[in-house]
């Protein structure tokens, strides 16, 4: 098994995370760059909030669109319409191209799911022509995404069992300072610069941030349906407790923070 990931569908995964990640999207793409004319990989194209975008900013040659999941990019095929978009089902461990493919690999919000990133990081590096370019982007899911802190760090102080389970869903591959960098040059990437991408999650209402937790896509809906049902409603008082903060319910925004990192493929 190539992914950590959860599915529980497209749909479930855009209200969770897609709405966010197209807001990432653009913010990546201006640190990434695309050029008229390349030929791009998207690894880990999830619906295409990234895909999508591309095409708005240059006027590309191809982009191949590749996911783990094939419900996401069956997705993707539905909302696309631009003949030279292609999307396909594919791991990240194993892309299956030949070397310099591409003019430029992108990966948004992926390598973190991936059970071996370093092995996802060679296979960009392998596809992608000498002198183009890697990049990718994950959130800084330890220090960066209070909107995720507060239902973990509630839940594992009412749930010995979470205590756990928190350090899986915070602690997670590439998400610290440096270590997407530290990929990068193991994969012989050159000229290679790190930074940080910040976007702001916006609920209308405590339920706009419960429910896609609960019915959506991801580790903490999976880790909440395992509670007997007592200890769920006990979790729930207490996150909307901390989510109000002693005001009305209504909107709340919360930064989120995700570490980008970009390289240049030597010459072989
Ligand atoms: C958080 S989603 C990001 C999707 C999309 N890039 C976006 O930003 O909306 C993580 C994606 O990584 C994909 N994924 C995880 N492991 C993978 C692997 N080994 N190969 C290909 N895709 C993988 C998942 O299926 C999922 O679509």
């Amino acid at each position: 098994m190539s992914t950590t990931f959860i599915s529980k569908g497209a749909d479930g995964y855009d209200q969770y995370m897609g709405r966010w990640s197209r807001r990432l999207a653009p913010l990546f793409l201006d640190f990434a760059g695309a050029e008229d004319g390349e030929r791009i990989i998207d690894v880990g194209c999830g619906t295409g909030s990234l895909t999508l975008l591309i095409p708005a900013r240059a006027n590309i040659s191809t982009i191949e669109a590749i996911d783990y999941e094939e419900q996401f990019v069956e997705a993707l095929r539905q909302r696309n319409s631009d003949p030279r978009i292609t999307a396909g089902q594919g791991d990240a461990c194993a892309l299956p191209f030949g070397e310099d493919q591409f003019d430029r690999a992108l990966s948004m919000l992926v390598l973190h799911f991936v059970s071996d990133p370093h092995q996802a990081v060679r296979e960009m590096v392998r596809v992608v022509r000498p002198g183009g370019i890697v990049a990718a982007t994950v959130w800084d899911t330890f220090g960066g995404m209070p909107s995720q802190r507060i239902f973990w760090d509630t839940v594992a102080a009412i749930e010995p069992g979470a205590v756990a389970r928190r350090c899986a869903a915070l602690v997670r591959p590439m998400t610290f300072p440096n270590e997407m960098t530290r990929a990068f040059v193991g994969a012989g990437l050159q000229q290679i610069t790190e930074t940080t991408l910040t976007i702001r999650m916006e609920f209308t209402e405590f339920n706009d941030y419960w429910l896609p937790l609960i019915y959506g896509q991801g580790t903490l809906a999976a880790f909440l349906s395992t509670l007997p049902e007592g200890v769920s409603e006990k979790v729930q008082a207490a996150v909307r407790q901390a989510y109000l903060c002693g005001q009305p319910d209504g909107p709340r925004s919360f930064a989120s923070v995700a570490w980008a990192v970009k390289g240049t493929v030597p010459n072989r």
